[in-house]
């Protein structure tokens, strides 16, 4: 068999231990060729790739970012051009039969999982392997990504209880997840946050204030807000720091600073557990691929990797639902999550 791999959407730590977990376990144990295609789905419009061989797929474990490129691009979203405009998909199955592939490993979050389903519709072979840092695909208890992911932003948040002990400050700290606050809530509760916001949790700023101030109040030198980028807020403010820091500041005139942490969260070798979990999602679809079962993305249920329909993934998110256990047992800690605060609890 004959089979491509690509990397689209927004990178994270794994991509390669992926990579290389699909095509070494092609090419070793089945020995199917592989080829990796360039930038995503940008890569099967432009017929853009290269044959990946056994030494080439070796030293790339530790390896951040992606060997094959990634991009945005979003293959089925109609041109505003009129005239001119190329027909994408079809572009891409004429690619995919000149190229004699059986298979596309699609890796990718949601936007990616959405693009493969309409892949298969096309009477394309695909795979999904679900990543992203904001551990939000449906359909598996965790996305390679997040883990390293945690760990970078439980690691600046460990840095920063040091200099807000020293100034006596209240620090905010900005964390990525447009839609879903696991990296926040996670990395918020490793490192000891005191508030966390996340966009699945309405908050209050009186809450959050009122909650601050009893700390002060109490003799704790310091707190640590923790925001996911993506909680609700006045239009005008670009980053959710910046304007829980400012209101945090006008409301109590507590000394408080802002910090984005952005891309920082997403670069960078992937953990231990990252490591695993890539290579483990890349073997399976192998497996799968050998077996011929397409239109499935990979997935973990417990300690076990599985599968779940691409179409039932596509479309759907996975956000922190309610009576999430993390926040149950963070509120019985006292940790304020801004929608509601009891003095005497
Ligand atoms: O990969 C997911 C993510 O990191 C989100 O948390 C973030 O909002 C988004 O990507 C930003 O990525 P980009 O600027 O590459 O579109």
């Amino acid at each position: 068999m004959r089979i491509g791999i690509l990397t689209a959407g927004g990178d994270c730590p794994g991509l390669n231990a992926a990579i290389r977990g699909v095509g070494k376990t092609a090419i070793v144990k089945y020995g199917m060729e592989v080829i990796g295609i360039s930038s995503g789905f940008l890569g099967l419009i432009n017929k853009e790739y290269e044959v990946l061989t056994e030494p080439q797929l070796s030293g790339i474990l530790t390896l951040g970012g992606t060997i094959l490129g990634t991009s945005r691009e979003k293959p089925f979203k109609k041109s505003k051009e009129i005239f001119n405009s190329i027909d994408k998909p079809k572009l891409i199955k004429k690619h995919y039969d000149e190229l004699e592939l059986d298979c596309v490993v699609c890796i990718g979050g949601n936007g990616t999982m959405k693009n493969a389903a309409k892949l298969a519709e096309l009477g394309i072979n695909v795979i999904g392997l679900p990543k992203t840092i904001d551990n939000d695909v449906w359909g598996t208890d965790v996305t390679f990504g997040f883990d390293s992911a945690v760990g970078i932003a439980t690691d600046a948040i460990d840095r920063l209880h040091s200099t807000a002990n020293s100034h006596k400050r209240t620090m905010v700290i900005e964390i990525m997840g447009h839609d879903a606050g696991w990296l926040a809530l996670y990395a918020g509760m490793a490192g000891g946050g005191d508030v966390i916001l996340i966009p699945e949790i309405e908050y209050d700023m009186d809450v959050v204030t009122k909650y601050l101030l009893d700390r002060a109040n109490k003799k704790k030198p310091y707190s640590i807000v923790v925001v996911a980028e993506g909680i609700k807020r006045p239009e005008k403010y670009k980053s959710a720091a910046y304007y829980i820091a400012k209101t945090i500041r006008d409301k109590t005139g507590l000394d408080t600073r802002e910090t984005i942490l952005g891309y920082i969260q997403r670069g960078g070798s992937p953990s231990p557990m990252d490591r695993i979990l890539a290579t483990r999602y890349g073997a399976y679809a192998a497996e799968l691929i050998h077996k011929k079962q397409f239109g499935l993305m990979v997935s973990k249920d417990g300690d076990s990797i599985g599968s779940v329909l691409l179409t039932d993934v596509a479309g759907k998110l996975r956000i922190v639902p309610k009576g999430n256990r993390l926040v149950a047992k963070a509120r019985g800690l006292g940790v304020c999550f801004g929608d509601y605060y009891c003095k005497d609890e």
